[in-house]
């Protein structure tokens, strides 16, 4: 046994069973996978046997760089890592960029091992849904990486609505956006090619504010959309001198949207506007509104949109036939020795759900109504008129 003093402030500690360790593996050593394995390292029933990267040398690098001792890293893509039964692999974690999600994950539950996979889920329904069989079949865990949902604050959101403090829920609108905020990073460019990401905004920020409301009203099923996406901002080689690290040839090289917007019917005869932007001539398309048929939640946005609350949510409701504002200051996040409070815990999750055979933290059955709106945005975009939207048995 172990303990993890995981919040300092009120002494709480866990207490970890370290007498099995898990055997976790990495797949894809760029550049979330460093925050993985800064929450591995964290976990005292856990051992990072492996890694792999189809960059040679990338993997043994990262690990090095890591301070992870031990980890075989001499693969060339997840099959050859899977594929070696001396690693007994528990767990891995699918760090690879969105067009490299399915296979991976597929591969890993097909061999019996639990899967954390990186957020957006992946790029089309399709994809999804065969993760999906293969995870039915396996009887794997199969957990999305939305760390957000860690945040007490995203909680709380989902706490007031489910209350029924707002009553029925009717209206939303969500989204968020960065004036400027396209991920161009130096050498790096998988979140801007077609044939890496997929998706762009939509996809990478928007798959977060899809679920931030989601999840709160329980994720009721998408019918139709009418979507729009476009990329004025990522095409234009003069765009790069707005952001440190863009240069001209990322706008050559760019192949998905910088901006999305859409209107969704959900089950329940609830309506879903939504908008998002890696960049646009505005800072923020607003908060985010939950309109119900006794009160409505305001949920401030960011500049840099990234799937948090932004500031105090104010719920505007009655109260003795008055009408009030109530403020929702933020909840502070625990004085911590975590490296990255949110990971640590999306980790310590999914973890303790293998050991106790629980579901996935973030489970399949509700991230496919997520993927499903972003598919049905980017269809209905491509087509220019809505799009029903149909999700096949699993
Ligand atoms: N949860 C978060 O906060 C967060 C933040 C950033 C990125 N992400 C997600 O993480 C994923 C990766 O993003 P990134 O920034 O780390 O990208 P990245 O390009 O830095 O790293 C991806 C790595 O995967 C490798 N790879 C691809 N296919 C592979 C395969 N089949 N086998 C082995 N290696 C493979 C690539 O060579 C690359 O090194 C994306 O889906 C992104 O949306 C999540």
């Amino acid at each position: 046994m172990a303990n993890i003093n995981a919040f300092m402030e009120n002494n709480e500690v866990e207490t970890i069973d370290t007498s099995r360790k898990l055997r976790v593996g990495i797949i894809g050593c760029g550049g979330i996978a460093k925050s993985h394995v800064n929450a591995y390292l964290e976990m005292p029933d856990v051992e990072i046997v492996a890694g792999c990267d189809l960059v040679p040398g990338k993997a043994a690098a990262f690990m090095r760089d890591h301070g992870v001792e031990g980890a075989k890293t001499e693969y060339k893509d997840h099959r050859e890592m899977i594929d070696d039964e001396s690693l007994k692999l528990d767990a891995v974690s699918v760090c690879t960029y969105n067009r490299q999600h399915k296979d991976p994950t597929i591969y890993a539950l097909e061999h019996g091992i639990h899967v954390m996979l990186e957020k957006p889920f992946s790029v089309t329904l399709d994809e999804a849904v065969e993760m999906m069989r293969v995870e039915k079949k396996s009887g794997k865990i199969l957990s999305i990486g939305f760390q957000p949902r860690m945040d007490a604050n995203m909680q709380m959101i989902k706490k007031i609505v489910q209350s029924g403090e707002l009553g029925d829920v009717y209206y939303i609108q969500t989204g968020g956006g960065r004036r400027r905020g396209i991920p161009f990073a130096k050498d790096k460019d998988s979140f801007l090619r077609d044939d890496t990401a997929g998706l762009g905004a939509l996809a990478d920020i928007g798959c977060y504010s899809l679920d931030m409301v989601l999840n709160a009203i329980g994720y009721p099923k998408p019918l139709t959309v009418t979507g729009y996406k476009s990329a004025f901002f990522g095409k234009d080689r003069n765009y790069s001198r707005y952001q440190f690290f863009g240069c001209p040839e990322h706008a050559d090289v760019f192949g998905v949207d910088d901006f999305a917007a859409a209107f969704v019917r959900l089950e329940g005869g609830i309506i879903l506007d939504f908008r998002i932007a890696w960049a646009m001539n505005v800072n923020t398309p607003g908060d985010t509104i939950i309109l119900g048929t006794k009160g409505g939640l305001r949920i401030p946005s960011t500049d840099c949109w990234n799937g948090s609350v932004g500031g105090p949510m104010t719920i505007y409701h009655e109260v003795a036939g008055e009408q009030v504002e109530t403020v929702v200051p933020i909840i502070p996040r625990p004085k911590t020795t975590a490296k990255n409070y949110l990971f640590n815990r999306k980790i310590r999750t999914f973890l303790d759900a293998i050991k106790n055979g629980t579901e996935a933290p973030v489970p399949t059955s509700q991230i496919i109504l997520n993927q499903a709106i972003l598919d049905g945005i980017a269809r209905s975009a491509d087509l220019g008129q809505e799009v029903k939207i149909e999700i096949p048995e699993i």
